[in-house]
């Protein structure tokens, strides 16, 4: 893992990239709609832009990115649209199989995998397997797939009002720990920074658990035009915020 104070930005400046950073990989339409092309293949734009940030993040010694490509409310979208994208997913997988071992990147996903492809699930299978056998300390990438923020607290919530009703936990032992450890992020810090390109200023159902203490950067560029320059941009702002979580500085 490269050495996270001793690395450099785009500029050559010395990075001190959060540990964990969220991205809603947002934009892909328009980036297409702009440039007179089917929403589709800002979706292959964007799956590049994926690639192409996932690396860097890597080199520059992030320890988890989380990216949101599939929301629990993306389906109301044509069946060709989540086809394309699923289709991009799975592309993704088959190359990672492959790649992830010798890149030393482990994939792990969050959401509800049910309603997913058999096809899809099976890879994602197999890479969670490839995953558990690398070194936790290597470089993890976290995908959202038909994942929704409150679905995501419902299923913790059902999974730990079953263990209630089973005997097996009792509801006066719940506190912050041990929920997060109900949520699809278990054993993951939260994210430290939260990234929203496209110009939109919501959160759209991400992460609502894990962002508490989130600092939030928006920006107007387009996800598929997002690159390494704009994510050291959000760093540097991430680095000029003072971060209180409710004290107050001496
Ligand atoms: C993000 O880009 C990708 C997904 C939501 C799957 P969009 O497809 O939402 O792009 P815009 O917001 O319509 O431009
Ligand atoms: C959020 O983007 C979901 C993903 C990026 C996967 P959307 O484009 O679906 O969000 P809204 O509709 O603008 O809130
Ligand atoms: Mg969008």
């Amino acid at each position: 893992m490269a050495d996270r104070l001793k690395t450099n930005d785009t500029a050559g400046r010395e990075l001190h990239p959060p540990r964990h950073i969220a991205i809603i990989m947002d934009g892909n339409g328009r980036w297409a709609t702009l440039r007179g092309l089917p929403r589709t293949a800002g979706h292959k734009a964007g799956a590049e832009t994926f690639r192409r940030i996932a690396t860097y993040c890597k080199n520059i010694g992030v320890q988890y990115l989380t990216v949101y490509a599939f929301s629990t409310e993306n389906w109301k979208r044509s069946e060709e649209e989540v086809g394309a994208i699923m289709g991009l997913l799975k592309r993704y997988l088959l190359e990672a199989v492959d790649t992830m071992e010798k890149d030393h990147i482990r994939l792990r996903f969050f959401g509800d995998m049910t309603p997913i492809a058999p096809e899809l699930r099976a890879l994602a299978h197999q890479t969670d397997e490839i995953s558990d056998q690398l070194a936790p300390g290597d470089f993890q990438a976290n995908i959202c797939l038909n994942y929704g923020g409150r679905d995501e607290i419902l299923r913790a919530v059902r999974k730990f009002a079953a263990e209630c009703a089973a005997g097996e936990k009792r509801p006066e032992e719940l506190d912050d720990a041990m929920f997060s450890m109900y949520m699809d992020s278990r054993g993951i810090p939260d994210p430290e920074l939260i990234i929203r390109p496209s110009g939109e200023l919501r959160l759209s159902n991400f992460l609502l658990w894990q962002c508490a203490y989130s600092e939030f950067y928006f920006t107007d560029v387009l996800w598929p035009d997002f690159d390494e320059a704009e994510l050291d941009q959000a760093i540097a702002a991430y680095h000029a915020r003072d971060r209180r979580f409710g004290g107050v500085k001496k």
